[in-house]
């Protein structure tokens, strides 16, 4: 496409086009994509970039799938969509329904589809007050989440959301959700003499129910890493301390693996890490890699059973025109083949550990303050005094600065402060994690004096 086309289409989009995250400052000189192969973009100006972040954490089977572009037009042509309202169903939903419980959690094993991660949090939200409904106990209706965590755009699941950017132009806030920090090695405070940081965290749980009142708390939310706020990667032991706290005082816990999983952390789900299981898992993004929108809920077979229990004045009034969609369900199903065919998940952990080694290597710059990361999930964390762990002036605009300079040398991806995310497809190749390093090391070098 030619340079005009190119600036016309600028235009256009400028003049028509509300983006996620809006504002012009950040949409100065955006970059047109028009095709996608592997871990690589291309724009309108026939440019290339390794896509850093996947698309949104998403992509993770590479673009450009053939396989995936069959399988949508093989079910649109046969049956695009049709109705699963109870009393209908269709053979791809049923089909994506069984192997997700064959993959997940094994106490988890029954699912129900939204389009994306924001509705699939909102129908663990509505579940959970369900569920505690049908068990006679109708006062369990709070959610606690976390700081720095992302759920999605919804009034509750943004309520949910844990960084108040997101709710400064549209509150209220939905009532009944509460914060408790996050188990953020690098920036945690609190920690009791002789505690781990695990424990600390994972302790903020337990008195945020006991001061909110265990008999009115309905679950707890967490991101078993949380992508949106800065890639934490929780200690080992948080979850497996989460799980038991949860249970304890009769708290469901919902796993929100939107971006952890199918196969980004190096585990079809991240929990599986740490032997710990939800009792119910929201997932999206990486069920078709992005290639159609689909998302939803798994839940454990005790909540299922209950769901299934009541009497019929209490059925399950939640409704979805997109639930198990067959396109996307075909696409998913072929895409969860791909994933396994090509060893992805295993593949994951591998190239996460040399991406990881790689940005480690960028300590030398003094400028990085802290190097993290599982799997294929990745971040470092700028600062302007690294003993101090100081963040640099927001009117530096660092983050976004570097993220420029990535651009510039053909890595596109995104900063949240000063953290820079990675997050490249599964198949990304060993040479590509090598090119993402050196690009984000001259990015820092040419925007962070001493640097160099
Ligand atoms: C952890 C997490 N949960 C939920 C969501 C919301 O998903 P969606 O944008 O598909 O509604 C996101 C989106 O980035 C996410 O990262």
């Amino acid at each position: 496409m030619s340079e005009l086309d190119a600036n016309e289409l600028l235009k256009t989009d400028k003049a028509h086009l509300i983006h996620p995250l809006s504002h012009p400052q950040d949409h100065t000189e955006p970059l047109i994509f028009v095709r996608g192969k592997g871990a690589v973009l291309t724009d309108v100006r026939g440019r290339q970039y390794i896509d850093g972040l996947s698309g949104l954490w998403n992509v993770n089977v590479g673009h450009g799938r053939q396989e995936l572009a069959e399988a949508a037009a093989t079910q649109m042509s046969t049956l695009a969509y049709c109705s699963a309202y109870a009393g209908a169903s269709n053979v791809p939903a049923i089909q994506l329904a069984a192997r997700l419980s064959e993959l997940a959690y094994p106490s988890l094993n029954t699912v129900f589809f939204a389009s994306g991660g924001g509705e699939a949090n909102e129908s663990a939200f509505k579940t959970a007050r369900f569920y505690w409904k049908a068990k006679g106990k109708p006062d369990k209706i709070k959610i606690i989440a976390r700081q720095l965590a992302y759920h999605g755009v919804t009034l509750a699941t943004m309520s949910a959301t844990g960084m108040p950017a997101y709710w400064k132009m549209f509150e209220p806030r939905v009532p009944g959700f509460t914060h408790i920090p996050s188990p953020y090695p690098y920036r945690f405070e609190g920690v009791r003499e002789g505690e781990s940081i695990g424990a600390a965290a994972s302790r903020a749980l337990e008195e945020a129910i006991l001061r909110e009142g265990p008999e009115t708390v309905a679950a707890f939310i967490a991101e078993p890493v949380q992508g949106a706020g800065g890639v934490i990667v929780p200690p080992d032991d948080y979850f497996p301390r989460v799980r038991e706290i949860c249970s304890r005082y009769d708290v469901l816990f919902i796993a929100d693996e939107v971006i952890t999983g199918f196969g980004r952390t190096g585990r079809w789900f991240a929990l599986m890490r740490w032997g710990v299981e939800p009792d119910i898992l929201s997932f999206a993004k990486g069920i078709t890699s992005g290639y159609l929108p689909l998302g939803g809920i798994m839940v454990s077979d005790e909540i299922r059973d209950t769901i299934l229990s009541v009497p019929y004045e209490d059925r399950w009034m939640h409704a979805y025109t997109y639930s198990g969609h067959p396109t996307c369900c075909a696409v998913a199903l072929k895409n969860l083949e791909i994933l396994e065919d090509e060893g992805l998940v295993g593949r994951a952990e591998q190239m996460g550990k040399k991406l990881l080694e790689g940005l480690q290597a960028l300590y030398e710059l003094p400028a990085v303050g802290d190097v993290r990361g599982l799997g294929l999930m990745a971040a470092v964390e700028l600062v302007a005094d690294r003993e101090k762990k100081t963040p640099f002036d927001p009117v530096l605009r660092v983050g976004r600065r570097v993220r420029r300079e990535a651009q510039e040398r053909g890595l596109f991806t995104r900063f949240i402060r000063d953290v820079l995310a990675l997050a490249p497809p599964l198949v990304v190749t060993e040479e590509q994690v090598d090119r993402i390093v050196e690009g984000l090391r001259g990015a820092i070098q040419a925007v962070v004096p001493g640097c160099a």
